[in-house]
């Protein structure tokens, strides 16, 4: 059976659409994702349905992660952390792909499976030819009971509530959120110090009323996306942490505003994009105060050498770029749950402006339960 949410039953609660009103949700939605997980006693998060003991999680020698779109680029994120807090070797990877080219299923990898709905096919599927070869199979995902939720060995459900508009905000947050939990965790059980462990959980702690900071800037966000909404098409980069954040926003955007978006790491920018360059088509920068920050700044210089237009996102003004929204900073490792927020409210108000239908866009569905 398949476990669907009555969106005709759900109140807009004032919101003029559905997106606006998950975009607002997300401060008591990360709260739902960490409520009564954290152990302050050992520095660590508690998850009830992962079905992995420590000893198991000791063996695990790398980590694939399996989703589609949005799903998707949060494992890609969900990858780094697990590298960054656990150290062990992860990756994520379109769904469809990974079945279609007979993977190799290795007995000392974890499978996890990522899905807002918990029905979309190419990943259910990808569930299924893993756990007929063997594998072990976790899922992170948002409605209980779901398809992938049933399948999986396990998993960490990512609490975000329902999510009526086609494209996710808060279930992409939660499920970043969700990911660092469980980073936590298997770090914690491996080489993460007990300082770290709690760096990472006051930074945590700390995430829902930064969101707020951000939900209060709308105002400012609105005006650049109405100054931003005759683009033809927008670039979008970012480096390692920032990178799948830039793929993110660039979905967003183009789903609901239809203007043509890409993302691109920021290094690759001289190996072909830029020759795209010009006033015309305009740049969003993620640019983290991180150890790669220098390193970002040479990359809006040679954008403004070709005389693009920036819009920065960024924890501190940058002086090379046209605008910049600024984003309250938390730990190094969690920066890019926050910094994708304001790129929600960016499309929402691009899309806004060219008056879309923000919360059922053209050609798309909220859930692909087809091949
Ligand atoms: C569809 C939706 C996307 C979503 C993707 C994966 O394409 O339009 O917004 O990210 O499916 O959905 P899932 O429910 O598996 O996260």
């Amino acid at each position: 059976t398949t476990v669907e949410w009555e969106a005709e039953s759900y109140d807009m609660g004032g919101h003029d659409t559905y997106m606006h009103k998950e975009i607002s949700e997300q401060p008591d939605a990360v709260d739902r994702v960490l409520r009564g997980r954290i152990d302050d006693r050992f520095s660590t998060v508690h998850l009830g349905g992962l079905n992995l003991d420590a000893r198991e999680a000791r063996t695990i020698r790398r980590i694939k992660i399996l989703g589609c779109g949005t799903s998707y680029h949060a494992g890609l994120i969900g990858a780094g952390l697990i590298e960054e807090l656990a150290r062990i070797p992860a990756d994520a990877e379109p769904a469809s792909e990974f079945r279609y080219r007979n993977p190799v299923v290795d007995p000392d990898t974890l499978y996890i499976a990522v899905s807002q709905s918990g029905e979309t096919y190419d990943v259910l599927a990808a569930v299924q030819e893993l756990k007929r070869k063997g594998a072990r199979v976790l899922g992170v995902v948002n409605v209980v009971g779901s398809a992938i939720a049933r399948e999986t060995d396990g998993g960490v459900y990512v609490h975000a509530g329902p999510e009526v508009c086609v494209v996710s905000t808060k279930c992409f947050t939660n499920t970043v959120t969700a990911f660092a939990l469980l980073a936590l965790h298997l770090g914690r059980i491996r080489d993460l110090s007990v300082a770290d462990g709690k760096r990472i959980i006051e930074g945590l702690r700390r995430l829902p009323g930064q969101i707020q900071e951000i939900l209060k800037q709308e105002d400012e966000i609105k005006k650049l996306a109405k100054r931003y909404a005759d683009a033809k098409s927008m670039m979008f980069i970012g480096r390692v942490r920032g990178y799948p954040v830039a793929l993110e926003a660039s979905l967003k955007l183009k789903e609901i505003s239809y203007i043509h978006a890409e993302a691109y790491p920021a290094s690759e920018l001289k190996h072909g994009p830029l020759a795209l360059i010009e006033p015309s088509l305009p740049t969003v920068a993620i640019i983290p105060d991180d150890d790669l920050l220098e390193k970002n700044r040479a990359a809006l210089e040679e954008i403004k050498a070709r005389s693009g237009q920036i819009l920065a996102v960024a924890h501190q003004e940058q002086e090379k770029a046209d605008h910049t929204i600024v984003v309250p900073k938390n730990e190094t490792e969690l920066d890019s749950i926050l910094m994708g927020i304001p790129l929600q409210i960016f499309a929402y108000h691009t899309a806004l402006a060219l008056g879309r239908d923000i919360d059922k866009p053209r050609n798309l569905a909220k859930s692909v339960t087809v091949e």
